[in-house]
């Protein structure tokens, strides 16, 4: 089946990865920079140069057929301080991406926050503090006011889940906290946040419309024994439910509130905050796959969360959450290099289960598989690329012919890019971004092989 025309296809990338120019033109220092600096770790203070090769990105973007250009915008580089003075250099940054897209006929698909939190909000507390997620809606209501004449589709955050987890529990993105207590509220404080940045879009009258991106993680119980079932239901709460129930539904699974009030203080969730975030719920929900997961019951041992971060294929991260469930992989599956089970008819049954479930529109906001490339070819061969999106973009397909309402699909990513632990090594893009100095962009075969897709509305999967 071909798509419509106005289904989007595009690339996605995030400000942080991508821009470099980490201090350039009044852009004060993010929690990433100053945390990476910090430890002297690996990092994007330059990245892909996005900043300064931004033009030739969208003609490259425009040379591919794409139709929309996922991004975000810097809120270290758009606001300046607590006080919220805007940093003019910011804005027109983003007003050239957006006129660029413009001029090549290219829906800009813009995210407000994909964690580059500015130091100022992390030096008091980030995320475990309600005043972070206040001070959203202001930096949002500047982002709208600034674009949204010309931008109509508009994700307020990426991936709650994630970057929350890897931060406050599994204690490797910053602030690299192991603190559950701090997790909770951290993952209060961004539903607010989204639920304030949806409320400014509206009190504004903007045009067009909001949603927010989950990395969604489809659950599978092993067998049907009611333990199995009972920890997929465990699974589902920690993996999905708290971030897309109370997204679209504005409530957070009252199964998973009753279960860590036993344990935690959730004074956080005061009863004002709630009802803002029962009153702004999104109308679209973006959806990031990369796998999904089968579980069991818990039978013992402390809660594990550990992923693959060294690209060793081998290797298997662990996740098991103690008295929840426990994560088992499938032997018959294949696996990337960074240990991800490759399964997209994971990408169907959970495109129908959200479908069947929430009554949105859903985009797939990020799809793709990150590996080692020499980028020295031209084009780099990467067939084992189109294979993977070629399987996935198949999946969405068939979801689609079973009546699930998909409106877009962007690879991860347009070009390669800083990935938040593994650095430049891993990579995503369509486009290659050599290691010279120069940053010349290569591009895949891949990136052909998208154009041809998109040119027959994915008729020739
Ligand atoms: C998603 C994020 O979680 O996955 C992206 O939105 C990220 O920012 C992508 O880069 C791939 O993850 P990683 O860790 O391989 O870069």
């Amino acid at each position: 089946m071909a798509v419509d025309k106005g289904f989007l296809w595009g690339g996605a990338t995030a400000s942080y990865q991508c821009e470099g120019a980490w201090d350039a033109d009044g852009k004060v220092p993010s929690n990433w920079d100053w945390w990476l600096h910090e430890r002297e770790l690996p990092n994007a203070d330059v990245a892909s140069d996005h900043y300064h090769h931004v033009l030739e990105d969208i003609a490259l973007a425009k040379e591919g057929g794409h139709t929309a250009y996922r991004f975000s915008l810097s809120w270290p580089r758009i606001i300046k301080d607590r006080e919220g003075t805007v940093n003019e250099a910011g804005i027109a940054f983003y007003n050239k991406i957006i006129d660029a897209c413009a001029e090549a006929g290219i829906e800009p698909f813009v995210t407000v926050f994909h964690w580059d939190l500015p130091m100022y909000w992390e030096e008091l507390g980030g995320w475990t503090n309600t005043q972070t997620a206040l001070a959203f809606e202001h930096y949002a209501r500047v982002c709208y006011e600034a674009f949204g004449d010309r931008v109509r589709s508009w994700v307020t955050i990426n991936e709650p889940k994630w970057f929350t987890s890897r931060g406050y529990l599994v204690g490797d993105y910053p602030p690299f906290h192991q603190n559950a207590q701090e997790y909770i509220q951290a993952g209060f404080n961004i539903m607010l946040a989204s639920a304030l940045g949806v409320k400014a879009f509206r009190e504004g009258g903007f045009e067009g419309s909001i949603g927010i991106v989950h990395s969604y993680t489809p659950v599978y119980g092993i067998d049907d024994t009611i333990e199995s079932q009972i920890a997929v239901r465990y699974a589902d709460n920690f993996n999905n439910n708290w971030v897309l129930d109370t997204a679209v539904f504005g409530e957070f699974p009252i199964d998973l509130v009753t279960e860590l009030s036993r344990t935690y203080d959730l004074s956080c969730m005061k009863p004002e905050y709630l009802r803002i975030i029962k009153a702004n719920t999104v109308d679209f929900l973006g959806l990031n796959y990369y796998s999904s997961t089968d579980v069991k019951a818990w039978t013992e041992g402390e809660t594990t969360l550990r992923f693959n971060t060294s690209g060793k294929g081998g290797e298997r991260g662990k996740i098991m959450v103690k008295g929840w469930f426990e994560q088992v992989y499938n032997p018959h599956h294949k696996f990337t290099d960074w240990g991800m089970e490759i399964y997209p008819e994971g990408l169907y049954h959970g495109l129908k289960k959200a479908f069947d479930k929430y009554h949105v529109p859903l985009y797939i906001s990020e799809n793709g598989i990150g590996c080692y490339e020499d980028i020295v070819d031209e084009p780099v061969h990467d067939d084992y690329r189109i294979s993977f999106l070629q399987d996935h973009i198949a999946a969405m397909l068939d979801a689609m012919d079973d009546g699930v309402d998909m409106r877009g699909y962007f690879v991860w990513s347009l070009f390669d890019l800083y990935s938040w632990i593994s650095g430049m090594e891993k990579r995503y893009g369509l486009i290659g971004v050599a290691d010279d100095e120069e940053h010349r962009r290569v591009p895949k075969d891949s990136f052909t092989w998208f154009k041809r897709v998109i040119e027959t509305g994915g008729d020739c999967i």
